[in-house]
C-alpha cells in the first residue's frame, strides 16, 4: 500500500515553530519513526510552502498512491484550489491538523477541505498522522 503525507506551509519548521502549539519534534524525525513502525506501507512525504505545488502533488498522487494524508496548514482555511484538487482525484484524502484548530482563532475554524476529505483528524499532535494512517489500513 502506497500512502503519501503532504504537508503545507510552515510545517517544514516543525521543531522550532511555536513549540508550545506544535511540539518540539521535527517532522523528519517523526516520519522515520512512522516508517519503521509500519514497514508494510510505502510511506512517502512531500512538503511545500507553495499552494500550486501542493495542488500538483495531489493530482500526481492519484496515479500510484492509494491515499493521501494531508495537512494543508494555513491553506486549509483559504484554498478552494486544494479543495478542487481533492474533488478531482479518486483516492481518499485524510485531513490532519496537529493543533486543535477549533480551540484557536475563529479564522482557523473554517476548512475548505473537510467537506471533501474522507475523514479529519484534529488536535492530537503529531500522533494525528498515525491515526490517519491507521484509518487507511484495511
Ligand atoms: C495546522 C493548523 C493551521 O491553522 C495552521 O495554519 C498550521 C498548522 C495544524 O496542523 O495544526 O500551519 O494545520
Amino acid at each position: 500500500m502506497n500512502i503519501i503525507i503532504i504537508n503545507g506551509p510552515n510545517l517544514n519548521l516543525l521543531g522550532t515553530r511555536e513549540p508550545e502549539i506544535y511540539g518540539g519534534r521535527t517532522f523528519e524525525d517523526y516520519l522515520a519513526e512512522l516508517q519503521q513502525k509500519y514497514p508494510g506501507i510505502k510511506l512517502s512525504y512531500f512538503q511545500s510552502n507553495i499552494e500550486g505545488e501542493l495542488i500538483s502533488k495531489i493530482q500526481e498522487a492519484n496515479a500510484g498512491q492509494n491515499a493521501i494524508i494531508l495537512n494543508a496548514a494555513a491553506y486549509t482555511h483559504t484554498s478552494i484550489g486544494i479543495a478542487d484538487a481533492i474533488k478531482a482525484i479518486d483516492i481518499p484524502v485524510v485531513e490532519v491538523h496537529i493543533s486543535n484548530t477549533f480551540s484557536r482563532e475563529t479564522y482557523r475554524h473554517q476548512s475548505f477541505l473537510s467537506p471533501v476529505a474522507s475523514g479529519v483528524v484534529i488536535g492530537f499532535g503529531l500522533k494525528g498522522y498515525e491515526l490517519a494512517l491507521q484509518s487507511l489500513i484495511p
